[in-house]
C-alpha cells in the first residue's frame, strides 16, 4: 500500500507525526510519501516541529508560503497535483482544516485518489472561520473521517455524511504530547524567560478576526493591565507580529512578548502556567489534557469538549474581558479534569489498524 500525507503549518505537524510513525510500524512493507506544502516555513514554525517529533524528511517540498487564501489554496492545488499524478498513493492522509488541508483534499478528489481526513466533523458553525470552511468541505470529500470528540458524528451526519466512513479513533495532537511527556514535563522553559512554574499567564493569539483589526490593540492594553498582578508571557505568531510592530516597544516589563518557541519548549510553558489565554484550537486541546485553566478569546469553539470538561472558559472574541483573567483564575472558573475519552496516547494506532486492516480486506 502506497499512502502519502500532506502537512503544511505549525498545528499539522502535531496532528500527523504519530499517523505517519503509527502507520510506518504497522506496515513496515508499504510505501510513505511525506509532502510539505510550504504553507509554514519559518524553522520556527516549521523545522524545529519536525525535527523534536521525528517526522522523516519530506519527500516533496511544494514552497506555496504565505498569500490570500486564493494563492494559498491554488497554489497548493497547482504544485500538489503532478505529486499526485506521478505518485499514484493509494490513499492521502490530510489533518485538521488550515488552506493546504482543503486544497489536498480537492486535488485528490478530482484525480479520483480516496482521501482520509485526521480530525473530522469538529464545527463552530461559524463560516465567517475560514477553518470552518476547510473543516466542512474537507469532510464532504473524504472517504475515511477519522474523529476525537463525541459530537463529531452527529456534525457529519448532519451534513448527509455515511456513519461507515467516520471512525472515532482519539486525539492525535495529545498522542504527540503524551510522547514528550518524559521530555517536557520538568523541562523548566518558563526559567529561560526569567519566571517561576505556577505564576504566569500564557498568551497566544492570531486568528484573523483579533488579530488583523484594532481589537488587537486593546487586547495588548489589558494584558499590559493584568501584567501588573501577574506576570505574561506572549510567544507571538508570525501574523500577529507583522500586525504589532509598531506597538511593541512601549511595552511593561511584566509583558514578555518572544518569538514562537519549539514544541518542547512551548508544552513545557504550557504545563507550567498558571492559566492559558488563546484563540487557538489545539492549545484549547492540549490544556484540557494537561488540566491548565484556559480562557479562550473567541465567541465559539470547535472543541465544545473542552469547555464541557471543565479547564476551558469561552470569554468571547471581546478583549476587555481579558481584564476579568486574574478574578477568574482565583475564582477557579476553569480547572483541572479528566481528559475526554480516547484522548490517551493511542488515537493514531487506532487509526492505522484501521487503514491497514481496510486494505487488507
Ligand atoms: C494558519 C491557518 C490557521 C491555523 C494557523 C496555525 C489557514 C486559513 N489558517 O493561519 O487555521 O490556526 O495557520 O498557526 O490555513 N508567516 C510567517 N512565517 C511562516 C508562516 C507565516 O512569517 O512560517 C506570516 C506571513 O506573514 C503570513 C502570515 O504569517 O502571511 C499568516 O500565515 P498563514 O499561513 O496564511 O495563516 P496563519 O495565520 O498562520
Ligand atoms: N505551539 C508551539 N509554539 C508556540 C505556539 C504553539 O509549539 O509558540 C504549538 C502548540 O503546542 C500546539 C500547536 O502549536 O501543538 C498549535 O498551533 P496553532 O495555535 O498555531 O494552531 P491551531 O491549533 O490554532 O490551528
Amino acid at each position: 500500500m502506497k499512502l502519502l500525507h500532506v502537512v503544511g503549518t505549525r498545528p499539522n505537524f502535531v496532528k500527523m507525526a504519530p499517523v505517519i510513525a503509527a502507520l510506518r510500524a504497522v506496515d513496515p512493507g508499504g510505501r510513505h510519501v511525506l509532502v510539505h506544502t510550504g504553507q509554514h516555513y519559518d524553522r520556527m514554525m516549521s523545522g524545529i516541529f519536525l525535527e523534536e517529533l521525528g517526522v522523516p524528511e519530506p519527500d516533496h517540498m511544494l514552497g506555496v508560503g504565505s498569500g490570500s487564501h486564493a494563492q494559498q489554496l491554488g497554489g497548493v492545488l497547482e504544485a500538489i497535483a503532478p505529486v499526485l499524478t506521478g505518485e499514484r498513493p493509494d490513499l492521502v492522509i490530510v489533518p485538521g482544516d488550515v488552506n493546504s488541508t482543503l486544497a489536498a483534499a480537492l486535488a485528490c478528489a478530482h484525480l479520483r485518489i480516496p482521501v482520509a481526513h485526521v480530525e473530522a466533523g469538529l464545527r463552530s458553525f461559524d463560516r465567517t472561520m475560514p477553518e470552518e470552511v476547510n473543516r466542512v468541505l474537507t469532510d464532504q470529500v473524504s472517504e475515511l473521517l477519522f474523529t476525537h470528540s463525541p459530537e463529531a458524528a452527529a456534525n457529519l451526519a448532519a451534513e448527509g455524511i455515511r456513519g461507515d466512513r467516520v471512525h472515532q479513533v482519539g486525539n492525535t495532537m495529545i498522542d504527540s504530547l503524551v510522547a514528550l511527556e518524559g521530555r517536557f514535563r520538568g523541562r523548566g522553559a518558563c526559567a529561560g524567560h526569567g519566571l517561576d512554574p505556577g505564576t504566569y499567564l500564557l498568551v497566544t493569539l492570531h486568528r484573523p478576526a483579533l488579530v488583523d483589526g484594532p481589537m488587537l490593540g486593546a487586547a495588548i492594553d489589558a494584558l499590559a493591565a493584568v501584567s501588573e498582578s501577574m506576570p505574561v508571557l506572549f510567544p507571538v505568531h508570525p501574523r500577529t507580529r507583522a500586525a504589532l510592530d509598531e506597538r511593541a516597544s512601549a511595552l511593561p516589563e511584566g509583558l514578555l512578548l518572544v518569538d514562537p518557541v519549539g514544541y518542547l519548549d512551548f508544552l513545557s510553558l504550557e504545563a507550567d502556567a498558571r492559566a492559558v489565554l488563546t484563540d487557538s484550537g489545539g492549545i484549547q486541546e492540549e490544556t484540557t489534557y494537561l488540566g491548565v485553566p484556559c480562557f479562550t478569546l473567541r465567541d465559539n469553539t470547535e472543541r465544545p469538549i473542552t469547555v464541557e470538561q471543565g479547564t476551558n472558559v469561552l470569554l468571547g472574541l471581546d478583549p476587555a474581558r481579558i481584564a476579568e483573567v486574574p478574578g477568574l483564575i482565583a475564582g477557579g472558573h476553569a480547572g483541572p479534569a479528566e481528559p475526554p475519552p480516547l484522548w490517551d496516547g493511542r488515537a493514531a494506532e487506532r487509526l492505522a489498524a484501521i487503514v491497514i486492516g481496510r486494505d487488507r480486506a
